[in-house]
């Protein structure tokens, strides 16, 4: 089989990379950044000394501080008049992934006439916007390498994404020192998240040599390091493995993209109001374990990088199920909850199986399964 690829967004990796932003920035010749971030960030120290650290370069700021989770389209729209006035000529993102989200929103809009709706989807002939630098602070959404983001439509009540080479970034700053302060729970739901893009993109039906390779290593590393990184925030190690691991994931999902466990999350979570990460994190297990019906040798992978070994002459389904148990032991050592401890009524959520079916990522889902499969994963998740 004849693959294409592309690998995007190069990083400056490690502790105190954050303090390098300027530098690099002075470096592209950049002289005047749109600085976006939310409140938190002023509040917890993060996005001051990285503001200070682009003036010492003689780097201009303009800051927007009022991003909110899952980013409203109304205030994308604002955020990009402000940009568009100001003159900038790039735009830096501090934060998880709504204030990168909210970047890439600016960046659809700094040439292109709003309102973002209109480019939902993927959409053709947009005209370049700014070069963008993103800076995480959470070790998960690996959106610092994708080129979508996600918006809510707030006429519409929905969240929709734009896909387009505008919203890809031009550097990630990768500073696990950032990520230092996040609480469990957070590390717990991001850091799935990212496992989540690893099993997936490595199992899905656009997986290439590269993405395999990346997603390889980033089950391995986050196996072993997102527990630690849980139960000690303040490990350091634990951190850069898991930001690292992070990125690979992202890499890996943007190559390869996500299928099943990504479209089961989208639609708990717009229902029921969900973070992403958990949402992602209920069926995972019997998605994979379902998985190996089709791509066994990939699910044997998946085990092998969790150290797990597979007997000799194992069929599909024993496959499938010591990657499932091994996916579900990881899931319950961070301290995610299932579907019944997150009171998600049981009736409730079969209703949902259809939907499933609708969401964009079921198109890379490596074969064909029914609504009522999906509902019987629901039942099988459940309580496990
Ligand atoms: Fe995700």
């Amino acid at each position: 089989m004849i693959t294409t690829y592309e690998c995007f967004v190069p990083p400056i990796m490690g502790f105190g990379a954050s303090k390098r932003i300027g530098i690099a920035l002075h470096a592209r010749g950049h002289k005047k950044a749109f600085v976006i971030y939310d409140k938190g960030m002023e509040d917890f120290g993060i996005a001051p000394p990285i503001v200070e650290n682009l003036h010492m370069s003689n780097i201009e700021t303009v800051c927007f501080d009022e991003v909110v989770p899952d980013p409203p389209d109304e205030m994308v729209e604002h955020a990009a008049e402000i940009a568009r006035t100001a003159g900038c000529d790039v735009i830096v993102a501090i934060g998880g992934g709504s204030s990168m989200d909210t970047a890439k929103g600016v960046n659809v809009l700094i040439n292109n006439p709003p309102p973002i709706r209109q480019y939902f989807g993927v959409p053709k002939g947009l005209r370049p916007g700014l070069p963008m630098v993103f800076v995480p602070t959470t070790a998960g959404t690996g959106s610092e390498t994708t080129n979508m983001c996600v918006i809510s439509c707030v006429s519409q009540n929905k969240k929709d994404s734009v896909v387009s080479p505008v919203c890809l970034g031009s550097l990630a700053i990768l500073d696990p020192e950032l990520t230092l302060g996040l609480p469990p729970r957070s590390t717990a739901m991001t850091g799935i998240d990212a496992f989540a893009h690893a099993v997936e993109s490595l199992t899905g039906g656009q997986a290439n040599p590269l993405s395999d390779a990346l997603a390889r290593d980033a089950i391995h590393t986050i196996t072993r390091w997102l527990p630690r990184a849980v139960e000690n925030g303040k490990d350091p190690v634990a951190r850069e493995k898991m930001l690292e691991a992070s990125y690979f994931a992202g890499m890996a999902f943007t190559n390869a993209l996500v299928h099943l466990g990504h479209s089961i999350g989208h639609t708990i979570g717009a229902r029921f109001h969900v973070p992403h990460g958990l949402a992602c994190a209920f069926c995972l297990p019997e998605v994979i374990e379902y998985t190996a019906w089709t791509e066994k040798e990939k699910v044997e992978m998946i085990c092998e990088e969790m150290g797990v070994t597979v007997p000799e002459g194992a069929d599909w389904k024993e496959v499938g199920a010591l990657a499932r148990d091994a996916i579900r032991a990881l899931i319950k050592k961070v301290g995610l909850p299932n579907l019944e401890q997150s009171n998600i009524p049981l009736d409730e959520l079969v209703k949902l199986a259809p939907m499933v079916t609708a969401d964009t990522g079921f198109a890379i889902i490596p074969y064909r399964i029914t609504a009522a499969r999906v509902a019987e994963m629901f039942r099988s998740a459940y309580s496990a």
